[in-house]
């Protein structure tokens, strides 16, 4: 009896040991499919594989394409890792069956359980907040406390905001229908696209531009934008961002509006181990600040510290929203945006 419980043990151990390889099974490799296309991000693979012997191969492109790819490809996939700019993209993957689960005891004492999937499918690599930036010349704060109130009267023709085919806009009214249910963010994006200064085009650092060459007054913007613009090497970009202010919305209710970037291992990654190795290393300390002194992100390792040009920011409240939600409703909050033809 103990002899055929311990051959059950032994065939367990092989099947576990075969989805996910074993160290010695794998190339000293390890393929990342990535939306992040951040010079920080090539600088710290490459540091990776100077400190582990293991190469970082790297395939750029927008999440959804990635998506497809990774579908497509099946068991037959050389991709291991999946890095995304919005939670939610993290969600549909694993809704997608295109995830594995993975458990580390680094990465647990690396990230507190908020940047982490309860069930094990993603980390986040790093967060980042949604915000008013406005031109401290020709805006009165007064009238912005809440992402609701950039549907104000007073706004009319004001508002720069990208297009509702990008993620971070998606999840943004995604936040809003978690929050407050569909039918208050419909009346809130309304308020928007009836203040919209133009037809949305450009990325969030071309709506600071825009406030700046005065096409409008306020936009909504992710936080680095403004490091990266105001340490830009081109003179233009630091004197756009010279007399913009930000406003962190929704102080008194829900806090701001947060997403992280974040990583999943692939379902049929080759290179598992090496892929939770690459993981461990960019949720370490040293990463971490990489992240946050290089590219104005904010580090979800709590030990990590801020470059002075974001300590110095004021304390800010933040939305405690399941970063799951942002997936749960993306659907529904592009079918929100549709409806209000915000293209
Ligand atoms: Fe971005």
């Amino acid at each position: 009896m103990i002899k055929y419980f311990l051959s059950i043990c032994v065939l367990l151990a092989y099947l576990f040991l075969g989805c996910k390889g074993s160290a010695e099974q794998e190339k000293a490799e390890v393929n990342v499919y990535t939306h992040r296309y951040y010079d920080i991000d090539k600088d710290l693979f490459k540091a990776f594989e100077e400190e582990t012997g293991v190469k970082v191969n790297v395939k750029h492109d927008k999440t959804d394409k990635l998506l497809s790819l990774l579908k497509a490809e099946g068991n037959q996939t050389q991709a291991d890792l999946l890095i995304t700019v919005d939670a939610g993209r993290l969600q549909y993957a694993r809704e997608m069956d295109l995830l594995q689960s993975f458990k580390s005891t680094k990465i647990d004492s690396n990230l507190p359980q908020n940047f982490r999937d309860k069930d094990g499918f993603w980390m986040a690599l790093t967060r980042r907040h949604r915000v008013i930036a406005y031109h401290k010349g020709r805006l009165d704060t007064a009238l912005v406390k809440n992402y609701s109130d950039l549907g104000r009267q007073e706004l009319n023709s004001r508002l720069l905001i990208r297009s509702s085919n990008n993620i971070y806009n998606q999840s943004l009214v995604a936040s809003l229908i978690a929050n407050q249910g569909a039918e208050n963010a419909y009346e809130i994006i309304k308020g928007w696209v009836a203040n919209f200064a133009r037809t949305p085009k450009g990325n969030d650092r071309d709506q600071v531009k825009s406030v700046a060459l005065g096409e409008g007054d306020c936009a909504v913007i992710n936080t680095y934008y403004i490091g990266k613009l105001a340490f830009s090497k081109n003179e233009e970009e630091r004197k756009a961002i010279s007399d913009i202010g930000i406003i962190f919305p929704n102080q008194e209710t829900t806090g701001t509006h947060t997403n992280i970037s974040g990583a999943a291992i692939v379902k049929h990654a080759p290179n598992y181990n090496n892929a939770v190795l690459l993981l461990e290393y960019l949720s370490s300390l040293k990463a971490q600040e990489a992240y946050a002194h290089k590219n104005y992100e904010f580090p979800v390792n709590p030990d990590a510290s801020l470059p002075e040009f974001l300590s110095q920011w004021p304390k800010f409240k933040i939305d405690s929203l399941d970063l799951n939600s942002l997936g749960y409703y993306n659907k529904a909050a592009v079918e929100l945006m549709e409806k209000e033809s915000w293209f």
